[in-house]
């Protein structure tokens, strides 16, 4: 099972996308959405977190330390934070487990499992960049919201497709939905 937690970053349909591409691949996902995601995903795409439960096979509330995802005896193969916020990025490079995305984080972690986060801000101040190298040094990956052009996208889903591709390129899931450099068109 693959964790994907949403939190309260712009970006929003990077993580709905990701829900629907990992739906359609068959593969199982367990979703959290925080409160401020709850609120940005509303005033960015228009919908509330309820309609995302058709997209996940399991759904956990934020405020629920409790559920499966957070202990280490929850066997999950890999977690993404997608978009990811600077708060929860501060959380989770200092330890600070006090929801059930920031524990799911710590939980892979300190297993050895593959942590994947997409930050959303711009500019960074030093502590941004700081809480990540240090996330980075203890084996969770950073991969920003920076959609390349190389793959000339035409419409919004390109840039977004490209980023959950490489999403996919980090979890070891073939796809086609970037082009990649000096790909020939089938
Ligand atoms: C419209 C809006 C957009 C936001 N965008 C970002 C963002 O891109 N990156 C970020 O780090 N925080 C952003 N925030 C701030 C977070 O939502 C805020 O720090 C929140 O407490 C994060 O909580 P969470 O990480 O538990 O979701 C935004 C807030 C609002 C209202």
């Amino acid at each position: 099972m693959i964790v994907v937690a949403i939190t309260g970053a712009s970006g929003m349909i990077y993580g709905v996308r990701l829900l629907e591409v990992l739906q359609e691949m068959g593969k199982k996902t367990a979703l959290v959405v925080t409160d401020p995601a709850r609120i940005i995903l509303k005033h960015e795409l228009g919908f509330e977190e309820k309609n995302l439960k058709n997209l996940c096979y399991r759904y956990y509330q934020p405020n629920d330390f409790t559920s499966a995802i957070n202990s280490g005896s929850c066997r999950f193969e890999s977690m993404i934070i997608v978009p990811c916020t600077m708060k929860t990025i501060s959380a989770i490079s200092t330890g600070f487990a006090d929801n059930a995305v920031t524990r799911a984080a710590d939980v892979a972690l300190k297993e050895g499992r593959k942590l994947l986060l997409v930050p959303r801000e711009t500019p960074l101040r030093s502590v941004h960049l700081e809480n990540m190298l240090h996330i980075s040094q203890e084996g969770g990956i950073i991969l920003p919201a920076m959609p390349a052009f190389y793959h000339q996208p035409e419409e919004i889903n390109d840039l977004v497709n490209f980023l959950v591709g490489k999403i996919l390129d980090i979890l070891h899931i073939d796809h086609h939905l970037y082009r990649r450099w000096k790909e020939e068109i089938p």
